[in-house]
């Protein structure tokens, strides 16, 4: 294969050819799953954005569909929400829901126009579109567009839709610049504003993009709050873009921070939903099916420091593994998330592989299939001894390419080393070292991994951290290893499972 085909994921969403970024459109209708994105069908660079169209019967398999919304004279498409319109509250299905027929699918999005942006005025509106054929093909709705920026707001998008049940009506979150404003409907048509909220530390911060307002039961309780998520370009906690989330309440107009939780951030700064580099832009899907407590959001596994230099010839850009997120209590944060991908990955989970306890010293080899390296699960618990400063995983190639994740003891943090991944000079942004803060201080170090030819997403701290991270090696991944620096661990546990493919 063409090495940019050997980069392709096997189990990660990627459009079929050209450019893709952000998640829009994250809607559940009749046993189908729509993913739409940020898409320019005609480069591999960002350019007019349409929305792109993919659908799976279980987040996992996708299958491609034709562009769902192109650029028309008001301006390009970018991202924005779907959900169904149970009540027909905006009466775009006609008679169709009358007589008892499917709810439309609704999307709101934002219209970009880049002449008014060039002329100094404000460039972005919202605009509605409706599908009533479980989204195959979508109208713009004749009105549009159907709420406009405020004086001065120069940046007024990503419009994500909540129906509000105890208010029975709509609400809409947007980003605008460094806050996120909340705008109230009836109908989807007319918005009036509700309020708007910010924890902007330092005017040095990015810009607030693609926010999300969930409501989530707090785990073990019936209890439910509320958690908004933004993200913030640039600002990301190891450079250029990436999400933050703040636990809340909500009332139906104004969104409070718990009061904790806004001092916890206020002096330690704000909660990542991911520290790696490569997590962007994610947003939660809407109406899912089995359980209403379910909460799963994908990412754009991309940073706009590079976004448009990574060295893939066809296409650009991949979604993370979708992931459930739960709410937990928490001593410091009065509420903590966690993220895990969805049950649903176990189908493509392979025959495992696993070592029993045993001391490791400098390296040890999982002895895996080469082939299956660099498309596997990695569930792994050491003990550190004292004196040893680092224990973690390594995937590396015949080439000299090698990355690494593992515990940095010595600073009790996390550590993904991607520089000397493979190609890294397409961009001075890109070859870096990351890290995070561990969680406690706890002897028994447990990490878990998914690892998919061109990334690797780590799961920490019973999945309080999450650390994603792309690599070009300039040849698949061959080998597996466990290492230690400067002293010896043992190895409780570690189970390997290939993940077979998603995609043909
Ligand atoms: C986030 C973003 C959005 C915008 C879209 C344009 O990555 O900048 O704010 O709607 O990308 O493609």
């Amino acid at each position: 294969p063409r090495i940019d085909e050997a980069w392709r994921p096997a189990y990660h969403f990627t459009p079929p050819a050209r450019w893709m970024n952000d998640p829009n459109g994250l809607v559940y209708l009749d046993g189908r799953y729509h993913l739409f994105y940020q898409y320019h069908p005609d480069s591999t660079l960002w350019g007019p954005m349409h929305w792109g169209h993919a659908v799976s019967p279980d987040l996992v398999h996708w299958t491609d569909r034709p562009v769902a919304l192109a650029p028309d004279a008001l301006g390009m498409i970018f991202s924005g929400s779907a959900a169904v319109d149970r009540t027909n509250s905006a009466g775009l299905a006609g008679e169709l829901a009358r007589q008892g027929s499917k709810p439309p699918l609704v999307a709101l999005f934002t219209y970009h126009n880049e002449a008014v942006k060039q002329a100094g005025g404000l460039p972005e509106r919202q605009g509605l579109a409706y599908s009533t054929d479980s989204g195959e093909t979508w109208l713009k709705y004749s009105g549009n567009p159907v709420l406009r920026p405020g004086a001065g707001q120069r940046d007024f998008r990503d419009p994500k839709l909540l129906w509000h049940g105890a208010s029975k009506s709509w609400v809409v979150t947007l980003a605008a610049g460094d806050h996120v404003a909340f705008f109230g409907s009836s109908d989807l048509k007319t918005w009036h504003p509700l309020s708007r909220f910010s924890t902007q530390h330092r005017p040095s911060d990015g810009v607030w993009e693609c926010p999300d307002l969930i409501p989530i039961r707090v785990a073990g309780t019936s209890r439910t709050k509320w958690l908004l998520l933004h993200s913030v370009n640039p600002g990301g906690p190891n450079g250029g873009s990436a999400t933050r989330y703040i636990v809340g309440d909500f009332d139906g107009t104004r969104f409070s921070p718990d009061p904790l939780f806004a001092r916890a951030i206020a002096r330690d700064g704000p909660r990542w939903l991911d520290w790696g580099r490569d997590n962007y832009a994610g947003v939660t899907w809407s109406g899912l099916p089995d359980d209403q407590d379910r909460v799963v959001l994908i990412g754009w596994m991309n940073n706009w420091d590079y976004a448009d230099k990574v060295p893939t010839v066809s296409w650009r850009g991949a979604m993370t593994l979708p992931r459930e997120l739960t709410l937990h209590r928490d001593v410091r944060y009065g509420y903590v998330l966690r993220t895990a991908p969805v049950r649903e990955l176990r189908a493509l989970e392979g025959e495992s592989l696993v070592l029993g306890p045993q001391p490791v010293s400098q390296s040890l080899a999982v002895p895996l299939p080469e082939s299956v390296v660099n498309q596997t699960k990695v569930e792994v618990t050491f003990t550190v001894a004292p004196g040893t400063t680092e224990v973690g995983l390594a995937w590396s190639n015949t080439a000299g390419d090698r990355y690494t994740f593992g515990y940095d003891a010595a600073r009790n943090r996390w550590i993904s080393d991607r520089r000397q991944s493979g190609i890294v000079d397409f961009s001075p942004r890109f070859a870096s070292l990351d890290t995070a803060p561990r969680r406690n201080r706890s002897s028994v170090v447990r990490m878990t991994l998914y690892v998919d030819r061109a990334s690797v997403e780590a799961f920490v701290d019973g999945g309080t951290t999450a650390l994603t991270t792309t690599v070009f090696p300039r040849s698949p991944y061959t080998r597996l290893e466990l290492y230690t620096k400067s002293g010896p661990a043992r190895l409780l546990a570690l189970r390997a499972l290939p993940m077979r493919a998603a995609f043909p």
